[in-house]
């Protein structure tokens, strides 16, 4: 939500009246773009904005993601209590599941992992190889009953 921001730039707002921002004359009828990209990678907020590192969250003085990653005002989105559990139902369930791990090259050697993500409106992972593997035999009985 906050290392690879889905919605770079938000979705596009527009101006209801005239305002000045920072100096800035934004008349009304203006298109605004909310670069929360920038905002989710601000050093100041987030030291070392590049490295996924989630327990920069634990704890109390983490600026919350949500802020940003779900929009502004009144058109914020009302999905974001939902896609937040929904979110973290499917990371738990595939961690519990499976251990991914590295796929390897026809030598034998772990092919290295490329975490890059999209440019866009909508920003997604670069696809990339991995293996999948099933973490117990009692899971691979509760999978193959799915
Ligand atoms: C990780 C998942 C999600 C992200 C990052 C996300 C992000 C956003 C963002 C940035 C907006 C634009 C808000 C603005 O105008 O500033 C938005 C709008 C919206 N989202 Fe989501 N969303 C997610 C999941 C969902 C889900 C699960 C639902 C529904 C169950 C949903 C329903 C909506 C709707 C209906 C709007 C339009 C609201 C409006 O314009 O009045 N979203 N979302």
């Amino acid at each position: 939500m906050r290392w690879g921001v889905i919605l770079p730039m938000g979705v596009p707002h527009q101006a209801t009246s005239d305002e000045v921002h920072k100096g800035y004359h934004i008349p009304q009828g203006a298109l605004v773009m909310a670069n929360s990209w920038s905002i989710l990678h601000n050093s100041e907020i987030y030291p070392d904005p590049e490295v996924f590192r989630p327990e920069r969250c634990f704890g109390d003085g983490c600026k919350d993601y949500s802020d940003f990653a779900f929009g502004y005002g009144r058109r914020v989105c009302p999905g974001r209590w939902f896609a937040t559990e929904a979110v973290w139902a499917a990371i738990v369930s595939i961690l519990a599941s499976f251990d991914i791990v590295s796929s390897m090259d026809e030598q034998g050697k772990l092919k290295p992992v490329t975490v890059d993500c999209t440019a866009g409106a909508v920003s997604i992972p670069v696809p990339f190889d991995f293996d999948l593997r099933v973490r117990s035999p009692s899971m691979k009985e509760l999978l193959a009953g799915l």
